[in-house]
């Protein structure tokens, strides 16, 4: 494994594994011995970084969430685990009653369910702090200063140690983050965003906006995070859920992208030549790029984890490098 720095305050900075693990469906979809297994085998390798949410996974049972910090909590009480293991989750997005969606009922960013969730967050979780917390989506219903203020006050407070926020527009993360610089209060560091090698487009409408697509890592966003040293981007679906290698995962709509057929083939030739698998090559682009990602990478097995965890190795040639960036 290796290792990088997130956050830019010297008080509040934390290392973590390059490879951050998803939890999104450990506790629904993927059952707990088959979690622990890979949260077993992730911590083996050297891994440090697990990614949840409050509102995983409501939509596979029709609840409000809360069963991957569950199952995170019991983890790593059964397996003694501390702070050794760094695990960021979020909040915003939890449907506020089970049956109910993310856009028409969410808990949204007011200061009164930011305490709510992080409350709710601690316990299943089983931690007296957050290692990390992340505004999940916008709320356009509450004033951008509100939230700044109180994840700013929170970290204060110590019950939270970095700050993120996923999904928001460019400029609404520039905003918030111009907030807390003026108010002297901790702000946004982490950026967790659709990222991949396949290139997403930004132009159709989503139910988060009709404005187009906030949720991935587009040039606004990149370009921020090579500007600004305090920033670190983390690459969530940077697998595409397996589109990659399986006929069973189609890309979707989102990635018909003029670019696409020139990419994959770039990809598929790169993998020859480094004998490597189409998914570690992109892992290992993410991760050596001029603006370098944290993949933020799911599995359903211990098989499909060995594979991503393999790819950290894997060192991309200049030549291979440029062939990927020019596709
Ligand atoms: N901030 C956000 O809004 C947001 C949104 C989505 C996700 N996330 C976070 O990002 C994490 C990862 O998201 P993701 O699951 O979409 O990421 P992903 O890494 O793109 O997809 C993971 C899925 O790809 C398949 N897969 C992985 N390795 C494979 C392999 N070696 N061979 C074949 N198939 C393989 C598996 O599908 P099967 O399970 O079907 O086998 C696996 O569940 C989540 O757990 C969550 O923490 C955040």
């Amino acid at each position: 494994m290796k290792y990088r720095t997130i956050g830019g305050d010297p008080a509040r900075r934390r290392e973590v594994s390059v490879l951050s693990l998803g939890a999104m469906l450990f506790g629904t979809i993927t059952d707990e011995k088959t979690s622990f297994a890979i949260l077993d085998r992730y911590v083996e390798a050297g891994g440090t970084f697990v990614d949840t949410s409050d509102n995983y996974a409501f939509w596979v049972d029709g609840t409000v969430g809360g069963e991957s910090e569950t199952l995170l909590g019991n983890w790593r009480r059964s397996r003694g685990i501390g702070d050794e293991v760094f695990i960021a989750t979020k909040l915003g997005a939890a449907p506020l009653a089970p049956g109910t969606g993310y856009i028409d009922n969410p808990e949204g960013l007011s200061a009164a369910a930011i305490r709510s969730a992080v409350e709710g967050s601690k316990a299943r979780l089983g931690v007296e702090s957050l290692d990390l917390l992340y505004a999940h989506i916008p709320d356009p219903k509450v004033e951008l200063a509100e939230t700044v203020r109180e994840f700013g006050a929170l970290v204060h407070e110590g019950a939270v140690g970095l700050l993120g926020v996923s999904n928001h527009w460019a400029w609404q993360v520039e905003r918030a983050r111009a907030i807390a610089r003026a108010e002297g209060i901790a702000g946004y560091e982490v950026l967790q965003y659709q990222h991949s090698y396949l290139r997403h487009r930004t132009d159709l409408s989503t139910e988060l906006s009709p404005d187009g697509v906030c949720a991935t890592a587009d040039g606004n966003l990149l370009s921020m995070v090579r500007a600004e040293r305090d920033l670190a981007l983390v690459a969530y679906s940077p697998l595409i859920g397996g589109a990659y290698m399986r006929e069973d995962k189609p890309l979707g709509p989102g990635h018909d992208h003029g670019s696409r057929e020139a990419r994959l083939t770039a990809l598929r030739e790169v993998a020859a030549s480094s004998g490597a698998t189409v998914n570690q090559v992109v892992l290992a682009w993410m991760l050596g790029a001029d603006v370098p990602a944290i993949p933020l990478v799911g599995a359903s097995s211990v098989a499909q984890l060995e594979e991503s965890l393999a790819a950290v190795d894997l060192e991309l040639t200049e030549e291979e490098r440029a062939r990927l960036n020019e596709a």
